[in-house]
């Protein structure tokens, strides 16, 4: 016996520690992505109906499980007495057909409205962006400013974000956890998503469909400002990229537009006009680059030119091999695309 009993008991804690290692996994302090802190109309509603259709089911768990555990109890097997056995009963099977039926049809009142009142066009002083979804990042379009920028939307506070989701190959997901909701972005398909925020700052979101080997290293974040610092952004977006001053800036400027950089990317006021990149007109204005992955710095966007893939697995940018005196102009260069 002892021999069965130990292997056994190995596995039993091994099982408790990996469920101890997922439930303590819940209690970390920075989660920027949190779902319980909602900061905008939307996803507050979005938390309401949560929190009633968890509150019913915890209610229905407690009584279900206690039933089931008395019951076993009560009705085990002990000596001098064989356990109960018996098949059917029509009173509690009616039961405990009617009243959860009963419970899903009140909890769809809330819910289908919830689902028609965040899937309405906002109406008042709407904001409309494009947001499309590629492997692995995401190009932002305000058609009213014709901006074009990538991986930092940035939205005034108080206002309705109406967002209008393409994708351009695979299936992703656009995810602001805190500001609302969550929409595939299909190939094909046009789908709509609203955000909104309270106060001014930056909002973590993440791709939430799977879609290939940096999946994890689709994010992205939503900058939200006031009103004024939104139109301070927006018109300083507007602005074509000023010529590179400086030899070496020069020296990056020329290699950008003769070599294979603009085939994929776009500066305005430059001849580069690709568009399967990200638009770098004003690529220094922003905090990070390539999927909000890498804090936007030199020292990591010469990493990343050096040979993308080796940085962030699958990226499609590929290493054109070039040399470290080519990739500090070239950093140079895109440093002066505030
Ligand atoms: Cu895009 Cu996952």
């Amino acid at each position: 016996m002892k021999e069965r009993a130990t292997p056994l008991s190995g596995r039993l804690r091994l099982l408790s520690t990996a469920l101890l290692v997922l439930l303590l996994s819940a209690c970390a302090a920075d989660a920027p992505q949190d779902v319980l802190r909602p900061e905008g109309p939307i996803s507050r509603t979005q938390d309401r109906l949560w929190d009633i259709t968890f509150f019913v089911a915890v209610v229905v768990f407690v009584i279900v499980e206690g039933a089931l555990v008395y019951a076993l109890i009560r009705y085990r097997r002990r000596p001098g007495r064989e356990a109960a056995d018996f098949h059917g009963n029509t009173r509690v099977e009616v039961v405990l057909t009617v009243v959860p039926a009963l419970i899903l049809a009140a909890l769809a009142v809330p819910t289908v409205k919830t689902i028609f009142d965040l899937s309405a066009r906002p109406t008042g002083d709407v904001l409309e962006v494009t947001v499309t979804g590629h492997q692995f990042w995401w190009r932002y379009e305000y058609p009213q400013f014709k901006v074009t920028t990538a991986n930092e939307l940035h939205i005034p506070v108080g206002r309705p974000i109406y967002i209008t989701i393409k994708g351009a190959d695979v299936i992703h997901s656009f995810w602001v956890p805190r500001l609302g909701g969550k929409q595939d972005v299909v190939p094909g398909r046009i789908n709509y998503l609203t955000l909104r925020a309270d106060k001014p700052g930056a909002y973590m979101g993440q791709c939430t469909e799977f879609c290939g080997l940096s999946h994890a290293n689709m994010r992205l974040r939503v900058i939200a400002h006031t009103e004024q610092d939104f139109r301070d952004w927006v018109a300083e977006q507007q602005l074509p990229a000023a010529p590179a001053q400086g030899d070496l800036e020069v020296q990056g400027e020329k290699l950008f537009l003769e070599g294979q950089c603009v085939n994929c990317h776009a500066v305005l006021g430059t001849e580069a006009a690709g568009q399967s990149g990200p638009d770098l007109t004003h690529f220094a204005s922003r905090q990070t680059f390539a999927g909000a992955m890498f804090v936007n710095n030199a020292e990591n966007l010469a990493a990343w030119i050096r040979d993308p893939s080796a940085v962030k697995p699958g990226a499609q940018m590929p290493d054109y091999g070039h040399t470290d005196a080519e990739i500090r102009a070239l950093v140079a260069y895109l440093m002066t695309l505030k």
